[in-house]
């Protein structure tokens, strides 16, 4: 008998994620053609910090295979806030960006061109999420990342400020998953970028490129909502929208103290 196990992970965006044994089945979409060539791509560069594609099911599902470990759920768990687990997030993100360099995507792939030319020109093919909920642990220490759903071109910049709202967290207090309530943010953002090995450059644009990210998303969640609707709508109902305000705010208020702990 085959016993399927729904999973969520963070803010079920994706409906109808399961586990089947040492396999996850995930529905389909537009985008998974591109991303089953990026795992694929993955899988041939040798880095085993993802998942590997299995294939299709008869439901039409995708089958990944099972990565061994755990995700860390809400309230955070003490293992995911140490400085050495966002130093491991770093790594994982900087060998994840490596592998991927050579990949050329098919030409048709439907990503999400036009955010994509808004993150510059582009570089690799980021993650472009990298929550909490979307690595995998094993023994305390992160050892890969699931869900590529949103997996697009983008710039290795546009990819750590985008982890770094998660993990630094880029976020009002207030907001923040108890553990992290009264975090040295400017720290942990300097913490991330050195085991990351981010460049110079890249960590001066780094605040800049936080403060554009954080305005396209506000107006990217709401347009979701209106028009996905599902978890996006789920998700804007639940307050994401202010919740992006007081993070912008927090930001600019800290300005001038990330900006000196980053350079
Ligand atoms: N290949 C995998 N190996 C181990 N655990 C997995 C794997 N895929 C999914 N999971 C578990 O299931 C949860 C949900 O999976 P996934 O992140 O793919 O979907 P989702 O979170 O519902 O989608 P979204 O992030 O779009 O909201 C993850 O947080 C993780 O705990
Ligand atoms: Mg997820």
């Amino acid at each position: 008998m085959t016993v399927e196990v729904p999973l969520s992970g963070g803010d079920v965006v994706t409906e109808g994620v399961v586990r089947v044994g040492d396999t996850v089945r995930r529905p389909l979409g537009p985008h998974s053609p591109a991303v089953h060539g990026l795992l694929r791509h993955l899988e041939a560069a040798g880095f085993d910090g993802a998942p590997r594609l299995l294939g299709t099911d008869e439901h039409g599902r995708e089958v990944l295979s099972w990565v061994r470990g755990e995700t860390p759920a809400r309230p955070l768990p003490a293992y995911a806030v140490t400085e050495e687990a966002l130093a491991g997030v770093a790594g994982l993100l900087r060998g994840y960006h490596e592998a991927v360099r050579a990949y050329e995507p098919p030409a048709d792939a439907p990503w999400d061109t036009v955010a994509s030319a808004l993150d510059g020109a582009p570089e690799i093919i980021g993650h472009c999420d990298v929550t909490p909920e979307n690595v995998v642990f094993r023994a305390g220490a992160p050892v890969a990342l699931i869900d590529f759903d949103l997996a697009r071109p983008t710039t290795r910049l546009y990819d750590v400020v985008t982890a770094l709202r998660h993990w630094g967290p880029i976020a009002d207090p207030c907001d923040r998953d108890g553990r992290l309530y009264g975090a040295d943010v400017g720290r942990r953002l300097r913490v991330f970028c050195d085991a990351y090995g981010l460049a110079g450059d890249d960590r001066r644009r780094l605040l800049v490129a936080a403060r554009v990210r954080f305005e396209r998303s506000y107006e990217a969640m709401r347009l979701r909502a209106e028009n996905v609707g599902g978890g996006w709508a789920r998700l804007w109902q639940g307050g994401a929208g202010p919740r992006i305000r007081r993070a912008q705010d927090w930001l600019e208020r800290n300005w001038d103290d990330l900006d000196a702990r980053l350079t």
